[in-house]
């Protein structure tokens, strides 16, 4: 299976040319399965409901459907962030578009400092999705930070977790990724922006670097600071399948839930 991510810089609000430069993408990409940044469509710096609302879109809608007609095109699928809106609360979300439309719609759950005066926090079980020969877990950014969501995802059969994010803390994001990648036996690929966005008093700064790594931490590739870049490699999601680490040791059936308080 070839995976990859699309590292890019979204400009703020710009959604018809945001989307239209993921659709161009995935039409160019030889693959089949590329993972785009956090709020991909929109740009991330918000500083009012009344301005998320402006940019945020239905799931489907034009955006999701710009995408399917390209996966449909290509015969690659994507998974992406946008803000999603669904009656009168926007989500920090992130969609899974194959040739054959919506696959799945997952909600972010930990929202990162402003997120919380904006999004509506997810409230939906995490779900493992079959696509193709791989079982694919979706996760948003911050969600890196607890290690429960992964292992969960884990624990569920995912062998790829797909991670859209918008980091802004240096360095951290790629570090969790791996560990999270290792203790977890599985593919991992961080689709990280990258650029700086301001709004009178505020400016973020995000970090790129984004990442792909194998179930026993290797980088199988790995972005620039602050370009464009869309990286693909080939895998075998099976390889996920083992979690033994020495002769003795399985990572999941040693773990001792009788012990744990959680
Ligand atoms: C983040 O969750 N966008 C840091």
């Amino acid at each position: 299976m070839r995976i990859g991510y699309y590292q890019f810089s979204p400009e703020f609000g710009r959604v018809e040319e945001n989307t239209e430069k993921l659709a161009d993408t995935l039409r160019s990409a030889k693959a089949d399965l590329i993972v785009a940044p956090e709020l991909a469509t929109s740009g991330y710096l918000f500083t009012s409901v009344e301005e998320l609302f402006g940019y945020a879109e239905p799931v489907p809608g034009p955006s999701t459907e710009k995408l399917t007609d390209a996966a449909r095109e290509s015969g690659c699928a994507m998974v992406f962030g946008m803000p999603e809106l669904s009656g009168d609360t926007v989500y920090n979300s992130a969609v899974f578009v194959t040739p054959d439309g919506v696959e799945y719609v997952y909600r972010k759950i930990h929202l990162f400092n402003t997120e919380k005066l904006y999004f509506a926090r997810g409230d939906r079980r995490l779900k493992v999705v079959d696509y193709k020969n791989a079982r694919v877990g979706l996760l948003v950014c911050f969600d890196h930070m607890f290690p429960e969501a992964a292992r969960t995802l884990a624990l569920k059969g995912a062998e790829v977790i797909c991670h859209p994010s918008n980091l802004v803390l240096p360095k951290l994001g790629q570090l969790t990724t791996r560990v999270r990648a290792v203790e977890n036996k599985v593919y991992w690929i961080l689709a990280n922006r990258y650029g700086t966005e301001r709004k009178k008093d505020k400016e973020l700064t995000y970090t790129g670097k984004s990442q792909i790594i194998s179930p026993d931490g290797a980088i199988l590739a790995s972005a620039e600071e602050s370009r464009d870049e869309l990286k693909i490699v080939e895998i075998n999601p099976a390889s996920a399948r083992s979690k033994k680490i020495a002769f003795y040791n399985d990572l999941f059936k040693d773990r001792r839930t009788d012990i744990y308080e959680i």
